[in-house]
């Protein structure tokens, strides 16, 4: 979750630093902190609040050296302030780190540093990290032997950066469970969670695997294996662009992704040749089939796995990354599983993958990130091909996912290829134009403490995924459920004017939805139709276009993104930033 950035340069690193901090700053927004040596001395600074608060109190970019390292936090042990908020330096404030994970044991293991002298500054599992290199290097006297030595000793999950005051010219990294990845500049290179840290200065980077440390110079990096044996592996040039981490003229990252969908849908839909049709392949002739994810990509699991039960007959289950370990029983060899994700770096899902893999199941997975571990301990792989989701709440994603689910669902039918995709743009750009009248929703509601997303049949992770969408940006009570399922307890918690979302375009469910929002009325709810077509039983409509019924989704979604934006700024939240969250969850 935390944000990781290290830099070793011909020139001074603290500005660098300071915009890639501000870069993964999505990845947790608790507090931040900067660590440089420059005149044989290793300074931090460092505090709670977000990056731009903490430049203004205490000028990061002040700092000097040309070598240094960076992180953005999201707590985990320890509460949010300043003296949790990493770098945390050892005893002699010799050796600083940045970490990124949970070390689970450094309970025992403070308790034996602290019984030999060490004094401990902060509440954090972390700080054990630098008084065990310290340790380490005192006896080796060598950053990546000491941090090698260092970290057999951690069990958890960590991506970590050191530096060491005597060594102006070198970070160690090192990881586990964790993403870290090197950027490989001219005459800089770099150690961070993600490439969108260091895009502006390459786009060639190295993927560190688990249980590797690298020591970085401004000329190189040595990676080594847990063997201790020096690993060759030539940068990779990663897709992505600065251009599509800037905001342009939007005020939020998250509105300016919700309208980059009517493009979104399209790029999704262009797959490398035959990708589709091996994928499609493994899925029919898995003996069992499960479909894992979470959160947002697990409602387009759900989307995908309605269409293989019901038009595939093929049997399957979704199960929440988090549970997966619950099923592994129907796990093993023969056994496939569709992993959904954007970042292609959540925990749970890494946890649902390790799980999967060592039964022998095989790993299909539909995922953004190119380079991330998702993709890597995959067996076959699809790309969203969106370009980077800076917003937490996951938009753009979820419409590529559900495009990407469709096109295998398709394969799986037998279907040659999918057609459409100018079609689905421009209605999505259609959909797009409800913003007009959301915001005259957001007027009528934005102070109401509770609102219910109901739907029946394919449109029920629609549904869910207003509900999530609205919780995480505008912090109002939200439920997504069924239609089906109201009467079975949610009716009571319906009063004189609460609102109500029913999803219902035309088709099989209609008629039974629209009895639901008979029923709701008649309990005193003010219903909000989203659908294609009308009816009097709403009374607020919000017309989205006909599309084919399996993409119809993507368009039903995008006013109840535009709601929950929206809401959010009615309601003066951050909708880049919501509180507790972050972007990339790589904690268990
Ligand atoms: O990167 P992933 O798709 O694996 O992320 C999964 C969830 O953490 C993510 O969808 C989360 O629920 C979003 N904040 C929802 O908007």
């Amino acid at each position: 979750m935390c944000g990781i950035i290290g830099c070793v340069a011909e020139e001074p690193v603290a500005g660098i630093l300071l915009e890639g901090l501000r870069r993964v700053e999505y990845r947790g927004y608790d507090s931040a902190g900067m660590a440089t040596i420059s005149g044989a001395r290793l300074r931090v600074k460092k505090g709670a609040g977000r990056v731009v608060e903490i430049e203004e109190r205490l000028g990061l970019s002040s700092l000097k050296g040309n070598i240094g390292i960076a992180h953005t936090r999201w707590a985990t042990h320890g509460g949010v302030s300043d003296k949790n908020a990493h770098p945390h330096a050892s005893c002699r404030e010799s050796v600083a780190v940045i970490h990124n994970g949970i070390i689970e044991n450094y309970l025992p293991l403070k308790k034996a540093l602290t019984s030999k002298g060490h004094r401990f500054k902060s509440e954090t599992d972390t700080e054990v990290i630098a008084h065990l290199i310290e340790a380490e290097y005192a006896r080796v006297k060598d950053p990546l032997k000491a941090t090698s030595a260092a970290t057999k000793k951690l069990k958890g999950q960590y991506a970590i950066a050191v530096m060491f005051q005597d060594r102006p010219d070198v970070i160690v990294g090192a990881r586990k469970d964790a993403p870290l990845i090197v950027g490989v500049g001219d005459g800089k290179m770099f150690l961070a969670s993600d490439v969108l840290a260091f895009i502006e200065h390459t786009d060639r980077t190295i993927f560190l695997e688990n249980f590797e440390v690298v020591e970085l110079t401004r000329n190189g990096a040595k990676i080594v294996g847990p063997n201790g044996k020096e690993v060759r592996r030539k940068p990779t040039q990663v897709a992505w662009e600065l251009s599509d981490i800037s905001k342009t003229d939007y005020a939020h990252y998250t509105l300016k992704e919700i309208n980059e969908q009517p493009q979104t849908v399209v790029g999704a839909s262009v797959q490398e040749a035959g990708r589709v049709a091996e994928f499609a392949k493994m899925v029919k002739r898995a003996k069992s089939l499960f479909i894992t994810a979470s959160g947002t990509s697990y409602h387009a699991g759900l989307l995908m796995k309605f269409r293989l039960n019901k038009e595939a007959g093929l049997r399957c289950d979704v199960v929440v990354a988090g549970e997966l370990r619950e099923h592994a029983g129907f796990l093993g060899k023969g056994a496939a599983v569709v992993v959904l994700s954007q970042s292609g770096e959540t925990a749970d899902v890494m946890e649902a993958v390790k799980i999967a893999k060592k039964s022998g199941a095989k790993i299909l997975s539909i995922v953004n990130a190119a380079g991330s571990s998702l993709a890597r301990e995959s067996d076959v792989v699809l790309l969203l091909n969106c370009g980077p989701e800076v917003g937490v709440a996951a938009t753009k994603s979820f419409t590529a996912q559900v495009v990407v689910a469709n096109l295998v669902v398709d394969a799986v039918l037998g279907k040659k290829r999918t057609n459409g995709f100018k079609e689905l743009g421009e209605a999505v750009r259609v959909a797009l134009e409800t913003e007009k009248q959301i915001l005259g929703l957001v007027k009528s509601y934005w102070d109401r403490p509770d609102f219910y997303f109901v739907a029946r049949g394919y449109e029920s992770p629609v549904a869910m995924e207003g509900a999530l969408k609205l919780k995480e940006l505008s912090y109002v009570h939200a439920e997504g459920m069924p239609a089906s399922e109201l009467k079975h307890g949610t009716l009571a918690l319906i009063e004189k004017g609460t609102p109500v979302v029913v999803i219902n375009p035309s088709g099989d469910a209609h008629a039974d939805s629209l009895s639901s929002a008979e029923e709701l009325k008649a309990r005193g709810a003010e219903v909000i139709g989203v659908s294609d077509t009308n009816d009097s039983v709403y009374k607020h409509f919000v017309q989205v276009p006909k599309v084919q019924a399996k993409f119809m989704p993507i368009v039903e979604v995008i006013p109840l993104q535009l709601l929950a934006y929206h809401f959010a700024v009615a309601r003066r939240n951050d909708p880049d930033y919501p509180r507790n969250l972050a972007k990339s969850v790589t904690v268990k």
